[in-house]
């Protein structure tokens, strides 16, 4: 199959698809691979090593566009790319659809196959593709608060790991899912005090069980938050209702319960937040201060850190590449539910229910599409 590999042109968007050696596994596998000039320095991969693992380079978005096959993508496709999109083209990118009528309009005009990271679901209905972001969120979450409890910075002034002598910071993690894990593992890492809170009983007693001595497990309720936020240094938002917007875990009122300095790192910002007072900021611009409390809620995360991001994205993302070069998009899918969970528009109709609710369009069951005759 002929792949192709534009530049990201969002705003701040510096992850690319493809890595050199994610050139080379396709290339193994007898694939052609087009990469677009400078798509992937933003991650520290310069041309040279693309051409190196056997792609192309392609001075324009629109050669990249016009030779594929298959386009791979990190963020969904701008309003400038919708026409260098071609009927039939399979595109394999996040999409999230549901937040955009005229991107899923545009993508049943352009009649394009589009397979989404974020639908792409094991059976077990995790989201394979959604979870390296929220590592790296986690991860990140722990690393900012740091930053942001220094003195200069607004914070209280405090070392997350204490000294010897000194008693270390109180990181409170509300939410034990990926995010969640990954924060409290970074801060009881650097010595903090953690206490992470979930509503699942099941999901506390395993993290109990895996989570070094300093950190505790507490059940999430409003009283045992109300208790907590008292001592915490450090407060990292961590929720997910998956479908729904997030729950307001911490009111505007509960900030006065709360001493100067403290930050708050509200990961869950992109489904609402669930701290009432959070609302989304920038890397230009990532905090501001209510109340004397530092609110950082940064909705791109990862976007920060592209050398890390993009690793941890494509080492997810490229067995299923794999797979889609390797049958076309049509087989693959018959051959794999976790892909097939994935498509979203299909030549010109929504075969994810998510997205025909969202907008009152008709949903058509993906079998239908996939008994036809193969078109990429
Ligand atoms: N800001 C960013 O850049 C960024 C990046 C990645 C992920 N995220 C967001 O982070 C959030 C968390 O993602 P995740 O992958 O960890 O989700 P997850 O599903 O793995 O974990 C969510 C956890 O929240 C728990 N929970 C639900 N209600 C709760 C409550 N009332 N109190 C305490 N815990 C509760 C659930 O039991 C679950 O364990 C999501 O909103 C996700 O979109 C943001």
């Amino acid at each position: 199959m002929i792949i192709g590999v534009p530049k990201e042109i969002k705003n701040n968007e510096n992850r690319v698809a493809l890595t050199p050696a994610g050139v080379s596994e396709l290339r193994k596998h007898g694939h052609t691979v087009y990469v677009q000039a400078t798509a992937g320095e933003g991650s520290g991969f310069p041309d040279e090593e693309y051409v190196a693992a056997g792609a192309t380079m392609l001075p324009t978005i629109e050669e990249v566009y016009g030779i594929a096959e298959m386009i791979m993508k990190v963020k969904e496709p701008i309003a400038v790319e919708y026409d260098l999109i071609r009927e039939n083209q399979l595109l394999f990118t996040y999409f999230h659809f549901a937040s955009s009528e005229e991107l899923t309009r545009a993508m049943i005009a352009k009649g394009a196959v589009c397979l989404a990271y974020e639908t792409v679901e094991k059976s077990d209905r995790s989201l394979p593709l959604l979870v390296p972001m929220s590592e790296v969120a986690g991860r990140m979450a722990v690393q900012e608060g740091a930053k942001y409890l220094e003195k200069p910075l607004k914070g209280r002034g405090i070392l997350l790991g204490g000294v010897p002598g000194v008693k270390p910071a109180r990181v409170l993690v509300l939410g034990g899912g990926i995010v969640g894990t990954q924060a409290a593992k970074m801060a009881a890492g650097l010595g903090a005090h953690v206490i992470l809170m979930d509503i699942s009983l099941a999901r506390l007693r395993y993290l109990s069980d895996i989570m070094p001595e300093n950190v505790d497990t507490i059940m999430s309720n409003e009283y045992n938050i109300r208790e907590e936020i008292k001592h915490a240094d450090l407060i990292i938002g961590a929720v997910l209702i998956p479908g729904a917007k997030a729950p307001h875990l911490i009111t505007r009122d509960m900030l006065k319960l709360m001493r100067p300095g403290t930050v708050l790192v509200d990961v869950a910002v992109d489904q609402g937040g669930c701290i009432e007072t959070c609302s989304p900021t920038t890397h230009e611009n990532p905090t501001f201060i209510i109340d004397d409390v530092v609110h950082y809620c940064v909705a791109n995360m990862p976007g920060a850190v592209p050398y890390t991001s993009t690793l941890a994205l494509t080492n997810a993302t490229l067995p299923y590449a794999l797979q889609l070069a390797n049958k076309g998009w049509q087989q693959a899918c018959r051959d794999n539910a976790e892909l097939k969970a994935g498509l979203n528009v299909v030549e010109g109709k929504v075969v994810y229910k998510g997205v025909a609710d969202a907008f009152s369009l008709p949903l058509v069951p993906v079998a239908e599409l996939l008994e036809q005759e193969e078109t990429v």
